[in-house]
């Protein structure tokens, strides 16, 4: 078998997975698996960096898992893999933290946004040190791409810099991995629908500016049908303001067509008409996702396998790169009892 790229990704099983996290991911890993050699990884490590219930973070894990395969990841094609399960991670995350200076994490935006908005004395410091930890994720297995949305692209300047470091610092060891945004042509920042000037998230904003995976149809179309335009009746192409644009992108993301197609489509419509079209497409996309979620949750039995099976093949790797880690740095071996 030729040696494909490995590529290495994943989302945070906190709050619930939305349209952006669809357009900008999931369906770009989707469509691309078949030409690498693919981690896609639950990363619960990083859902405990801002308030977490613990009686909730192993349905939630569960839930992501179900939803990436639903969404037409193939486990026989790419490896499904829980963060937690692999304690490398954790492991390569210490040794790459104390070569990362300070300084580096605190330029993160994500940092300082969700920093700024809580008080010190209560945030846990995984939260400053959160990109060291996606940087051992991507590193752990020689990763070539990453594909994701466009709000983590500092995250993966981060990463680069970390292994180029290692490298100078302690020997060539780490492949410096390249982020993979927008291969899609559109998607990689979908906007909020009550708020396009800030993105759909899972944590931060309102209900009503978020397309969930798993919101039934009739309320996908109602958050459509309320989301925030303009003063204008219809769609100028020349000047759209944030929520026509974000709405234009969406419908883009969804059908493929392109700009030119998305002119002569939507130069001059009502935009009632341009949200039921774009809700039409969301929920067509939307639907059989639905559907193949409900039968994988109603075995949990065989979603646990995968992610067991998942787990073993990447620690195989993982453990490899973990030992060449371990030498560079210069750590006494453990010799068998
Ligand atoms: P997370 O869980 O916030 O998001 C998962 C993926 O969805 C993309 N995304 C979006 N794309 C377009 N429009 C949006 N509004 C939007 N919101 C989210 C994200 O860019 C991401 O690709 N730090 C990462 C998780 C992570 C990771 C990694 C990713 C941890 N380790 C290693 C890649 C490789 C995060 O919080 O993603």
């Amino acid at each position: 078998m030729v040696d494909r790229p490995v590529v290495f990704s994943g989302m945070q099983p906190s709050g619930d997975l939305h349209l952006g996290n669809l357009l900008g991911a999931l369906r770009p890993w989707v469509l691309e698996q078949h030409l690498f050699h693919n981690y896609f990884c639950v990363v619960d490590l990083h859902a405990l960096t801002l308030p977490w219930d613990p009686k909730a973070i192993q349905a939630k894990t569960r839930e992501v898992a179900a939803l990436y395969i639903a969404s037409g990841i193939d486990p026989k094609t790419s490896t499904l893999l829980v963060q937690s399960h692999v304690p490398e991670h954790a492991e390569l995350s210490w040794l790459l933290g104390c070569l990362t200076p300070m300084g580096w994490l605190e330029r993160m935006t994500q940092f300082k946004d969700k920093s700024r908005r809580r008080d010190s004395e209560r945030i846990g410091s995984g939260l400053f040190t959160y990109p060291v930890l996606m940087a051992a994720d991507i590193l752990l297995y020689q990763t070539n791409f990453v594909p994701v949305g466009e709000d983590q692209r500092q995250h993966l300047e981060l990463t680069r810099n970390i292994a180029i470091r290692f490298n100078h610092l302690l020997g060539e060891t780490f492949t410096v991995p390249e982020a993979r945004i927008g291969q899609m042509g559109a998607g990689s920042k979908v906007m909020s629908l009550d708020d396009p000037e800030r993105k759909m998230s899972k944590t931060d904003g309102s209900d009503a500016g978020v397309i969930r995976l798993l919101d039934p149809a009739d309320r996908i179309r109602a958050k459509f049908r309320r989301a925030k335009t303009d003063t204008g009746q219809a769609v100028e192409l020349d000047h759209p303001s944030a929520g026509v644009a974000n709405l234009l992108e969406i419908y883009r993301a969804l059908s493929g067509c392109t700009q030119e197609e998305i002119g002569a489509q939507f130069e001059g419509v009502g935009y009632g008409r341009l949200k039921d079209q774009v809700a039409d497409r969301a929920i067509a996309a939307i639907e059989p996702i639905q559907a193949r979620f409900r039968e994988l949750t109603s075995d949990p039995a065989t979603l646990d396998q995968i992610l067991g099976q998942g787990a073993a093949a990447a620690q195989e790797v993982a453990a490899r790169t973990m030992q060449e880690v371990r030498s560079r740095v210069g750590l006494l071996p453990a010799q068998p009892a």
